[in-house]
């Protein structure tokens, strides 16, 4: 596992999000390479099991430092950041209030750079942001989604507080960037599985009217198993030469909508009703009237912008991460799909 990096075993890491569906997934990627001078920041909350089961696999862990805190709070960042080389940051917002993602994803990013900067021995710093940025809306229906695609004008019109929050996350970076000589690399997954995550994809469709209304049909999936995402955000965080690059994250493999809703359903069955793109998108557009003309009375949850995003479908492309940091997904998609199906036995 051992590639060219920016840092040392002896230099500090610090991992954001450490105890999460991802972070604890990069947390063993990194121990596995012989990183072991790692710090995890989680907050005083959060549920450490897995976290600690990893752990507890290397025996050279011993040392690993477990910070609790908050990155709301500018002197939590300040210990979390102190004597870093690199910070892969996954903690973030998923607030459905626009108030409460700005603060867990743009506030507390923005405390975290300053503390870094400060106090921190800079060499990178991982953001890891989301597909959510991305606007399809003037793009022709399956067209590819790269990197150069155009990112979201109108979250609040797409009622989309997550992007919101991930897009302001995004630009504070860019800003550091330009204006504090921060060094960053920011990776956009797409759609993460496997165990610990057990929900559909809005991609695939929505639980929701008391049955399941499978939306995404045979478009393809922008899916990456969580541990080949993982990879790709530790690799991110180690190799030379790609500061400033921004990386899509999809496996090579992508199973449409309707294949991975049919693998899902193989281990239970249950009611789900498909419904065409052009009768989501006449709905998703009544609604958005309607929600206008009632000035918000009925919240604008189904419009035009968020139909495209999720259920206008793509292709995409992951040339970039395998040219540049050298990626290719470990695990299969046969075998990432079996790993991911073992939690609803
Ligand atoms: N999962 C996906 O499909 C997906 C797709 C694209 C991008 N991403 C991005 O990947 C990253 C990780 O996502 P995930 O799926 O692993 O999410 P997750 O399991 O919910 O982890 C999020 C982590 O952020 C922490 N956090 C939130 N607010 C915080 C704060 N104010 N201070 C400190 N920690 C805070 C949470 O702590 P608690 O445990 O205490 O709540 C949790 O550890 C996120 O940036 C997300 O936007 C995820």
């Amino acid at each position: 596992m051992s590639v060219e990096s920016i840092v040392t075993p002896a230099d500090k890491i610090l991992i954001t999000g450490s105890n999460g569906f991802i972070g604890t997934r990069a947390l063993e990627n990194l121990l596995a390479r012989g990183f072991f001078n790692l710090r995890c920041f989680v907050r005083p909350s959060s549920k450490l099991e897995k976290l600690q089961k990893i752990l507890a696999q290397f025996p050279a862990a011993k040392n690993v430092e477990i910070v609790a805190g908050d990155l709301l709070s500018r002197e939590d960042c300040r210990r979390a950041a102190k004597d870093v080389a690199v910070i892969v940051h996954l903690a973030a917002g998923f607030d459905k209030s626009f108030a409460g993602a700005f603060m867990n994803s743009a506030l507390a990013t923005r405390n975290l750079l300053d503390a870094f900067l400060e106090l921190g021995k800079p060499r990178r710093f991982v953001n890891v942001s989301s597909f959510a940025v991305y606007s399809n809306f003037k793009m022709e229906r399956h067209a590819l989604l790269d990197e150069n695609c155009p990112l979201e004008t109108e979250p609040q019109a797409r009622n989309d507080a997550y992007g919101f929050g991930k897009l302001k996350q995004e630009q504070l970076v860019r800003d550091y960037g330009a204006q504090r000589g921060l060094k960053w690399v920011i990776l956009r997954p797409g759609m993460v599985y496997g165990p610990g995550k057990s929900d559909l994809s809005g991609r695939i469709g929505i639980n929701t009217f008391g049955f399941f209304i499978h939306l995404g049909g045979r478009n393809e999936m922008p899916m990456t198993f969580v541990d080949n995402c993982a990879d790709a955000i530790v690799l991110a965080a180690l190799k030379p030469g790609v500061d400033g690059e921004i990386f899509n994250v999809v496996d090579d493999e992508r199973w449409t909508s309707k294949e991975f809703l049919a693998a899902r359903k193989e281990t239970k069955n249950f009611f789900s009703v498909w419904l065409p793109y052009p009768l989501m998108k006449f709905g998703c557009g009544l609604w958005e009237n309607f929600s206008k003309k009632r000035h918000g009375q009925l919240p604008p949850v189904f419009n035009r912008r968020r139909c495209a995003a999720e259920w206008g479908g793509n292709t995409f492309s992951n040339e970039k991460l395998h040219k540049l940091l050298g990626w290719s997904p470990k695990i299969k998609t046969v075998d990432a799909m079996k790993l991911f199906l073992a939690q609803y036995k």
